[in-house]
């Protein structure tokens, strides 16, 4: 029997941010590196994906392969043959499949989509248009590309039977409509045309958590911390200065009461400062917050925070100056191989389900 697949995707359009790092890489490189016996994990660049809002088309060559040598400096073993990295335009039968699944979504499915009603968001807080007009405004002016995003990601999931899928917080409802859109297939033509991805709960009881990971912004500890952000200040990049992304950690928003405390509600802003300590350095929640546990002198909470940033920025620049640009060339190649193989197999299953075959 073939393994079970692990699977994720880190779009490039950007500098990748530590939300990135532990909300997906790290825990796909730790099932890569502790259990490739028993699962093929596949981390690969959604290079189709990496344009659905604007960005620089110049730079993209060269992001998409700053991902991957990141991933590579995050620890991710290329010697192993289940584990697999590939760039998701060089196996076409994703877009194909995307163009099926199309057919059988929703528009009104889409339309509920959390990157689309975010897009919406975002504008009606920098114009003050109400949401109605912005949703309107919106057909007009963002991409179909980003309106059926969520599709293509189905596509990258089911091509490979993927059934755990380290994603954060923010994907989880994209991860919903995977599930409910192999269901629906396999209802309508046959129950073993896709293997249907755990569910979110499911999957986070593997991952050892009993929720998807979520890093806020440093200014504004109420909301996620992304890479698209326009300023970068609330923002850790993983190509920060460790200087300069200490300071960050230094001038984090934080609260008046003065005392040091596990409180998403009340102290949002030490409340993730706590989370990031526990991240940076694998201890858990609950350990980091009983250390500093009412301590009012946020300075010196902060400089433990900053300190453990600096160090881990530090130790990952430096793998990432050693990596062998070759060896992952190479790797790419043969990955690439063996998953139009996998992949196109599972789009002749769907071919022929459909009439096309
Ligand atoms: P993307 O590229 O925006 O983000 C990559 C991953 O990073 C996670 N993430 C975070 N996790 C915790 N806290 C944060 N602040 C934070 N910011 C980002 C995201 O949840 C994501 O897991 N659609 C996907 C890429 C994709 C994909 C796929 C993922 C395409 N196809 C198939 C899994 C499977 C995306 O835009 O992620």
């Amino acid at each position: 029997m073939s393994k079970q697949v692990i699977l994720t995707g880190i779009r490039a359009n950007n500098d990748l941010t530590i939300g990135n790092y532990f909300g997906a890489i790290l825990p796909t490189i730790d099932m890569a590196r502790e259990r490739s016996d028993e699962f093929q994990v596949n981390l690969f660049v959604p290079d189709l994906h990496s344009f659905t809002t604007p960005i620089d088309h110049s730079q993209l060559q060269e992001q998409i392969l700053h991902n991957v040598q990141l991933f590579v400096a995050a620890g991710l073993p290329l010697d192993k043959p289940d584990i697999h990295v590939y760039r998701q335009s060089y196996v076409p039968a994703h877009s194909e499949l995307t163009w099926i699944l199309d057919c059988f979504t929703g528009f009104g499915e889409m339309n509920r989509m959390t990157q689309f009603k975010d897009k919406s968001k975002q504008l009606v807080d920098e114009t003050g248009i109400d949401a109605a007009t912005a949703q309107e405004t919106l057909k007009g002016s963002t991409s179909v590309g980003l309106f059926n995003y969520p599709v293509l990601m189905a596509a990258d999931i089911l091509l490979y039977g993927a059934t755990y899928v380290p994603v954060g917080d923010d994907q989880s409802q994209h991860l919903e409509f995977t599930r409910d859109i192999a269901e629906r297939l396999n209802k309508k033509f046959n129950e073993e045309l896709f293997t249907v991805p755990k569910a979110v709960k499911q999957q986070h009881a593997f991952f050892g958590k009993d929720q998807g990971l979520r890093i806020e912004d440093l200014q504004d500890p109420t909301k996620k911390m992304s890479k698209s952000d326009e300023s970068g200040k609330g923002v850790i990049y993983l190509g920060d200065d460790p200087d300069v992304a200490a300071k960050k950690i230094m001038s984090a928003t934080t609260d008046s009461l003065a005392k040091v405390a596990l409180d998403w509600d009340k102290q949002p802003g030490i409340s993730s400062l706590l989370q990031l300590l526990s991240l940076f350095t694998r201890r858990s929640l609950d350990d980091v917050a009983e250390e500093w546990q009412g301590t009012e002198r946020y300075g010196d909470f902060k400089k433990a925070v900053a300190e453990a940033t600096h160090a881990f920025l530090t130790e990952l620049q430096s793998n990432l100056d050693k990596v062998d640009n070759e060896q992952i060339l190479a790797k790419l190649e043969s990955s690439e191989k063996s998953m139009n193989i996998q992949a196109n197999a599972t789009l002749l299953e769907v071919q022929k389900a459909v009439g096309l075959r």
